[in-house]
């Protein structure tokens, strides 16, 4: 057998080549990256072809290529190309000149990546559902896995070592010198925050992918990004959790104070809340982690945003904030605002018109015209009732 590369082999003939890109901070220049990320990619070697499942970013194709030399690679066969994002295919390119291997992956996936990055129509080999590529004694076999992340993302079964390759399903952005999960301090929070990030949106194509999946003899399973799972179970529950459309007894509650006024509203909703047996997760949006806004989301039952009025309009935190929460798509089922007012204003109908995307009912809003006083905290203190008396109708609180 050649070479492997110390710490990164899977099992005899697959090695983990790709890069951990220990100092990257920030993702689609959004996403908050707290432990940096990877970008994996898998060499398998069949007793007869090579084949390279995915790249990495441009920016560590450097790496990739190092990592192949260290191997002893000259020839690769096959390069997989799992999703056309860039922090996977980005290398494509420079792994097809250097090693003359062709691009396997989905016609929509060519599509893509053909509008992408310089490459040609004759560079390809298209792939269908389930179609099989042999590598002598090794197979892969292609599953559409379509939403985790794009439309066109593709996994990878290896049948004979009972690996799914699964692409950015199953990731987590953490940069580790371990291969494993279990070699980790943990990986639930970084791949839950994966989730709720990524792959949220896409709740109900994700439970379709769990169900295609779910008759597999999983082993391991291999993401494209942090450690690779020796126990596929655990995040295959997890993600069963929280792709599921079971809530829990929380309110995430997200404002921006620019004087105080609704800084006291939260302050009093909170403790009213949490005198009715309610977690509350607060966000002070002018200096939070999104990630973490973002993981709240996964479970709360109800979500409440505070912004006071600048001009006529929300506070453009407040603002940002609503439009993340329609981007997410979070399974919440209230949804509640507050906020400080000087003259007037448009908060409610802007915020409900952006919220409205979500499929969730918006309890009566608490405004207050300058300070809270003894009716706003009368309101607030209704709000909280309100929203007791709805977790108590679906059934998650006492
Ligand atoms: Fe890791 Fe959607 O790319």
């Amino acid at each position: 057998m050649s070479q492997t590369h110390p710490g990164r082999q899977l099992r005899p003939g697959i090695d983990e080549v790709g890069a951990q890109d220990w100092n990257r901070r920030l993702f689609d220049q959004l996403i908050p990256l707290p432990d940096g990320t990877s970008y994996n990619a898998y060499l398998v070697r069949g007793s007869e072809k090579t084949a390279l499942l995915d790249t990495v970013d441009p920016a560590q194709t450097a790496v990739l290529l190092e990592h192949l030399d260290e191997l002893g690679v000259e020839h690769i066969d096959y390069v997989i190309s799992h999703h056309a994002e860039q922090d996977h295919s980005g290398s494509l390119p420079a792994v097809v000149r250097r090693y003359g291997a062709k691009i396997v992956t989905n016609e929509k996936c060519q599509g893509m990546l053909l509008d992408l990055l310089d490459l040609q129509p004759e560079d390809f080999r298209v792939v269908g559902e389930g179609e099989k590529l042999a590598l002598g004694d090794k197979t892969l076999q292609f599953l559409l896995l379509p939403w985790v992340h794009w439309p066109e993302t593709m996994g990878t079964w290896l049948a004979e070592d009972r690996i799914l390759f699964s692409c950015d399903f199953f990731g987590a952005h953490l940069a580790s010198s371990a291969l494993f999960a279990d070699q980790t301090d943990g990986v639930y929070e970084p791949a839950k925050r994966y989730y709720a990030e990524i792959m949220m949106p896409f709740r109900p194509q994700i439970r379709k992918n769990l169900e295609k999946i779910k008759d597999l003899p999983l082993e391991m399973i291999a993401p494209s990004h942090g450690p690779v799972h020796r126990d596929p179970a655990y995040v295959v529950n997890a993600y069963r959790d929280w792709a599921g459309d079971a809530v829990k007894s929380e309110v995430v509650l997200a404002y921006v104070s620019m004087h105080g006024s609704t800084e006291r509203m939260v302050e009093h909703l909170t403790r009213a809340l949490m005198a009715r047996g309610i977690v509350v997760r607060l966000f002070d949006l002018s200096a939070m982690d999104l990630g973490k806004l973002a993981v709240a989301l996964v479970d709360a039952a109800t979500v409440v945003l505070g912004a006071p009025t600048v001009l006529t309009g929300p506070h453009p935190l407040a603002a940002s904030a609503a439009f993340l929460v329609a981007a997410l798509r979070p399974k919440t089922r209230f949804l509640g605002l507050i906020g400080s007012y000087g003259w007037a204003g448009r908060v409610v109908e802007e915020l409900s018109g952006v919220l409205g995307r979500l499929k969730a009912e918006l309890i009566e809003p608490v405004l207050a015209q300058g300070r809270p006083r003894t009716q706003t905290f009368a309101a607030l203190d209704k709000l909280a009732e309100e929203i007791m008396r709805r977790h108590r109708e679906i059934g998650i609180a006492v």
